[in-house]
């Protein structure tokens, strides 16, 4: 039973918290976040001690991406664990999370008629967040993910060797440059091979966002002159790794899509481009 005393102390801890959010509102505005009372909110989710509160907003507000200072992204209806240092998946990249859970589950109900399983690799896997979606949104189907940055595929493997989900399947991590990072018996096995790669143009990089330029690395986001140098290397060596009715699939913009759909010609492949207004994302799907 509660009694007029609890009410008067649950009325002043709702006091402290309503104070401890607006204090925590300004500071952020006046460091310039446009979103200041939804990064307040997730920055108070599970009432943080006041230092790892205050570590936390301090890295905030010298400019650190919201995302690395609370460890998790948002993304297509998962939090996905990103580390300082490692890209933010974003949320463009829903388009090419869902044609690749899209096809991923076609090739899987194919495969398992078979009794094997499907095969996805998340090329340039970042955090891992394209190769968590479809272990989630596909049971059974066995994920690679791949990325030449150490750091973010510790990040990948704490995704994805944290997953808990029934009938998930085999999930493996790979460090590596492209392709070489892959064990050589996936030649010929790779239904869905998802690739987002860095295709910033190397001219326009500075002219991004402080928060990317500054916290997530240049390798993360320069794809050379055009900003194609990394789909044409892609392009180039996938046909060897793809199975008989496999695909490739490559985030890119509707600007540069002419561009990675003649590299994917240029390597054998049968390209067309799928685009999403909302989002603002195109990907190029090129089949073997
Ligand atoms: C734009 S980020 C995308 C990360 C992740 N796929 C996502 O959507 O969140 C590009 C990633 O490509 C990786 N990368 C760049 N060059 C690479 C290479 N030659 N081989 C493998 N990974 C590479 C970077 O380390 C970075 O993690």
């Amino acid at each position: 039973m509660t009694g007029p005393s609890d009410h008067r102390a649950d009325h002043r801890a709702d006091h402290r918290a309503d104070h401890r959010a607006d204090a925590l509102v300004v500071r952020l505005r006046r460091a310039g976040c446009v979103f200041a009372e939804e990064e307040a909110a997730l920055l108070l989710e599970d009432d943080p001690p006041e230092a790892l509160l205050e570590a936390r907003t301090a890295r905030r507000c010298a400019g650190e991406p919201l995302e690395q200072v609370l460890g998790w992204a948002a993304f297509a209806g998962l939090r996905v664990a990103v580390a300082p240092g490692v890209f933010v998946p974003r949320r463009r990249s829903e388009l090419l999370a869902r044609e690749a859970v899209e096809r991923a589950g076609r090739a899987q109900e194919a495969a398992q008629g078979r009794g094997g399983r499907a095969v996805v690799v998340d090329l340039c896997c970042g955090s891992g967040a394209l190769a968590l979606v479809v272990a989630v949104r596909v049971p059974g189907v066995e994920v690679h993910a791949a990325d030449v940055d150490p750091a973010a595929t510790a990040c990948a493997a704490h995704n994805l060797q944290g997953l808990r989900v029934a009938g998930a399947g085999r999930r493996h991590v790979h460090t590596g440059d492209l392709f070489a990072a892959l064990p050589r018996e996936l030649r010929g096995r790779v239904d869905v091979l998802v690739v987002n790669a860095p295709y910033v143009p190397r001219g326009e990089v500075a002219l991004m966002p402080p928060e990317a330029r500054d916290h997530e690395p240049l390798l993360a986001l320069d794809g050379g002159g055009d900003g194609l140098d990394v789909h044409r290397r892609v392009a180039a060596g996938a046909r060897e790794w793809l199975s008989p009715r496999g695909v490739l699939l490559v985030e890119t913009s509707t600007r540069q899509a002419e561009g990675t759909e003649d590299a994917c010609r240029a390597g054998g492949l049968v390209p067309g481009t799928v685009t999403d207004e909302v989002l603002e994302a195109a990907v190029v799907v090129a089949l073997a």
